[in-house]
């Protein structure tokens, strides 16, 4: 096992670590130059076009992969695109439709909810597609048609790498799917010149460890913390929290910033804290303005922005900043991950937690 680890303690560490190297492997072969080329899903790219609507569907970290992604295939696509947690369609017995294309997300390809969703829309006609990390996997096996991640092999109990996979993969299925339209073609050459350079904007993010670390030093006594977004960093937010509370055994809700109004903001006091997902995107100046009010409540801040926009979101050392390069709007979920997956990471060893087998969890609920 040590010899499996490297030079890593845990392989939840190893694994956020080899995002660089994952994130390659996953685009391997399959940008050309300003197309990309996915062969599992080609003879299929018609059918879903003309779709009347695409589910995604999963579980835990593979549901907020999907969510990230869903902006951009909406755009691109035009195909209005719906969320569904795999238990939750299954107890609504939700309609679903043969003119439907059914997206089933899951990392290890055996997630009970996920393979009985996966059924439920089979038996109803709908196109089904597969997105795994595990080559001959019931999912891989049972979908019409699909894209793996191929992130190799993830052992932490909470998933970091398949998430970023899982994103960028979704990320180009929206690329291909919206690759007969002219009139978005420079926005998708400009989302593939920034596929090329992501592992690059990863290895940078990854220097941020220490500051991490000391990030986490400063909660390590906390009950409770509460991670805003807004856009394509809403999924950033559930993610983020999802990590802390899973690893670091610590409360932690992630929150749409456009219902802070409606409810969380009754929280806020000068010790709860609050990490507020502030990058440059369409959604900024909102987030500007969520900061502000907070701020009047005299929360306790925790801003990640871009680099150089401190200054527009912290006023007078009035918080502390986390500050990430900037890559295309919809591959920022990617980026922004990496720092809060360092803070649970350094969160479980400061409070003495089992890193790679939280409590009470398993890598794959394979029952139901
Ligand atoms: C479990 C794991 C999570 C994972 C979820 C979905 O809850 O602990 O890390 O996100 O299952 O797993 P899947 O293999 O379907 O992505």
């Amino acid at each position: 096992e040590q010899i499996k680890k490297g030079n890593y303690e845990h392989f939840m560490q190893k694994e956020i670590h080899e995002q660089p190297h994952s994130l390659t492997t996953t685009m391997r072969g399959r940008l050309r130059d300003k197309s990309v080329i996915l062969g599992g899903l080609k003879v299929h790219l018609k059918t879903i076009r003309h779709s009347r609507r695409v589910i995604f569907i999963g579980c835990g970290t593979s549901y907020n992969a999907a969510l990230a992604a869903r902006p951009f295939l909406e755009e691109l696509s035009g195909i209005p695109v719906t969320m569904e947690i795999a238990s939750d369609l299954l107890d609504r017995q939700g309609p679903i439709y043969r003119e439907d294309t059914a997206v089933f997300v899951s990392q290890s390809g055996e997630t009970a909810d996920t393979l009985l969703a996966l059924e439920y829309a089979l038996k109803n006609g709908a196109l089904c597609v597969g997105i795994t990390n595990t080559v001959g996997s019931t999912l891989a096996r049972k979908t019409h048609c699909g894209v793996h991640i191929n992130a190799g092999c993830e052992i932490g109990v909470a998933s970091t790498k398949a998430y970023t996979s899982q994103i960028v993969v979704m990320t180009m299925m929206a690329l291909a799917i919206g690759d007969d339209k002219i009139s978005t073609q420079a926005r998708r050459e400009a989302t593939i010149d920034s596929l090329y350079n992501l592992p690059n904007v990863v290895r940078e993010v990854l220097q941020r460890d220490g500051e991490m670390k000391d990030l986490a030093k400063s909660l390590i006594d906390e009950e409770s913390l509460l991670v805003f977004g807004r856009g394509y960093n809403y999924a950033t937010a559930l993610e983020g929290a999802l990590k802390v509370k899973e690893v670091a055994l610590m409360h932690s809700e992630g929150m749409l910033a456009g219902e802070m109004k409606h409810g969380p903001l009754a929280l806020v006091d000068e010790s709860l804290p609050i990490i507020v997902i502030a990058t440059n995107d369409s959604c900024f100046s909102k987030q500007q303005s969520v900061i502000q009010q907070l701020r009047a409540r005299k929360g306790r801040l925790i801003v990640m922005c871009s680099e150089g926009d401190a200054s527009l979101v912290c006023h007078s050392g009035s918080c502390r900043v986390i500050e990430v390069p900037q890559v295309a709007d919809c591959l920022q979920p990617v980026v922004n991950i990496i720092p809060l997956q360092l803070l649970a990471y350094h969160l479980t060893v400061l409070r003495g937690y089992n890193v790679d087998q939280p409590r009470n969890l398993a890598k794959s609920v394979t029952t139901l």
